[in-house]
């Protein structure tokens, strides 16, 4: 503790403007934790808070501008009996997934562990009075599965958070004072990096805030990527801005799309990074936080679809689930976990620790179709046909492979050769499976 106050210190003394200068240099073991982030491929989100007891998602308080001290009455009645740390991880387990990342703050300022820094956390403000974090993070170390925390950086709440685009609604009586603001959360990042063991990252959220401010707002985001480097040096700094990344990040984010896709119109402005890890985070129905009237649930295809497609881009999936405000999974998203488990049980070694085989598939196939995704490992190349509507894969007559196998039924198919063309067929396999997977030894 002592040599973390005393680094605190020093950090203090740096001025801010020489964090934003100094060129970010990645020490050994932030390097190693990105190459072992992007092997994972697969991790859950999980949004849970006070507002879950409204059951209208996260962004409640805000859309319906509700009052701070009215809204705030819910931790007092924030109870959720049915909590299990352990058992959560066990479900995310056996969904195959490696990872979590939870909503330690989200934009409503309530803090979900026993910080010091406010009292309107889950310790001292709800009935619970358990540290939620900690016991997921226990759960987590306990059970070898990788911890990563969001933390907002936007608030609805504190008077000194300079009012952006949003929460404009919520009663409190401005005093921006970012200086104070930004003390409070280097504070809270301090101690979600000090007390709770290995954090993989932190993942922050919102300065989209400020996006359309005249004046660009100075986040002093540097100040705060090294302040976690220093405190944990393997934890990675991912941040949802929707934008390139900024130096001191360690993972691109993309919200609701695939890298290279802007369907949902969070990632036009955003190149795509060569060297970082790349993660794509969407919920499994609509929305992030718990939503009672929200069933509109993907279904296990298309979960494994957009699992498939992630990969194939390179990129992990940070799936969503909403929790309940008695603090039980919703039935349908386990459902869909664990058969996702099922399908990662058989197929895994196709998904995890691979590459995006986009280049193979320029490269190689004569008939491009959004349907047929790559994925790859040294000289294994992993095709997914997820529309399994075809009789043969074209491939270019130059391309080398040595075998291939349908590992839906572990049949060893067929290839033909021409001058011009290749052909692998695809004939008696299985029609009815989310995802025909062949994979072809190069
Ligand atoms: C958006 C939303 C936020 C959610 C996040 C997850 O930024 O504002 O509520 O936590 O997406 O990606």
């Amino acid at each position: 503790m002592k040599r973390i106050t005393a680094l605190l210190a020093l950090l203090c003394l740096i001025p801010s403007f020489l964090f934003a200068q100094t060129p970010y240099q990645p020490s050994e073991e932030n390097l190693r934790s990105r190459q072992d982030f992007a092997d994972m491929k697969f991790g859950i989100f999980i949004h849970w808070g006070i507002y879950s007891m409204f059951a209208q998602g996260e962004w409640y308080m805000h859309n319906a501008n509700l009052n701070w001290q009215e809204y705030a009455k819910a931790a007092s009645g924030f109870y959720p009996a049915r909590f299990n740390a352990e058992e959560w991880v066990q479900v995310f387990k056996d969904s195959g997934a490696k990872y979590i990342t939870f909503t330690t703050r989200h934009h409503d300022s309530f803090s979900m562990w026993h910080t010091q820094a406010s009292d309107y956390n889950i310790v001292e403000a709800t009935p619970f009075k358990r540290d939620v974090v900690k016991e997921l993070a226990d759960a987590c170390h306990k059970h070898d599965f990788r911890l990563h925390f969001y933390y907002s950086h936007l608030d609805w709440r504190r008077a000194d958070y300079p009012i952006g685009q949003t929460g404009k609604g919520t009663g409190r009586i401005p005093k921006p004072n970012y200086a104070t603001y930004l003390d409070f959360m280097k504070q809270q990042l301090t101690e979600l990096l000090t007390n709770y063991g290995e954090v993989g990252a932190i993942w922050f959220d919102g300065v989209w805030d400020h996006e359309k401010d005249s004046e660009p707002f100075d986040w002093h985001l540097r100040e705060q990527y090294d302040l976690i480097h220093a405190l944990q040096p393997a934890c990675l700094v991912g941040n949802n801005h929707h934008r390139s990344n900024n130096p001191g990040e360690d993972i691109q984010i993309f919200e609701r799309d695939v890298p290279g896709e802007n369907k949902a119109g969070y990632s036009g402005d955003a190149a795509i990074s060569q060297i970082l890890p790349l993660e794509t985070c969407e919920t499994m129905n609509g929305m992030w936080g718990y939503k009672i009237i929200d069933q509109n649930y993907k279904t296990t295809k298309e979960l494994i679809h957009l699992l498939v497609r992630t990969a194939g881009k390179g990129a992990n999936l940070l799936l969503n689930v909403g929790p309940q405000p008695n603090g039980e999974l919703p039935a349908v998203a386990v459902k869909r976990l664990r058969e996702m488990g099922q399908w990662l049980a058989k197929y895994g070694e196709s998904i995890y620790a691979t590459k995006g085989g986009n280049d193979f598939l320029a490269a190689t196939l004569l008939d491009a179709s959004p349907n047929i995704v790559a994925t790859r490992k040294g000289d294994v190349v992993y095709l997914h046909l997820l529309a399994n509507d075809q009789q043969e894969i074209r491939l270019s007559a130059g391309t080398r492979i040595k075998n291939a196998i349908c590992l839906n039924n572990d049949a060893e198919l067929s290839i033909t050769k021409s001058k011009k063309k290749q052909s692998i067929l695809l004939t008696d396999l299985p029609t009815d499976e989310p995802d025909l997977v062949i994979k072809i030894i190069l």
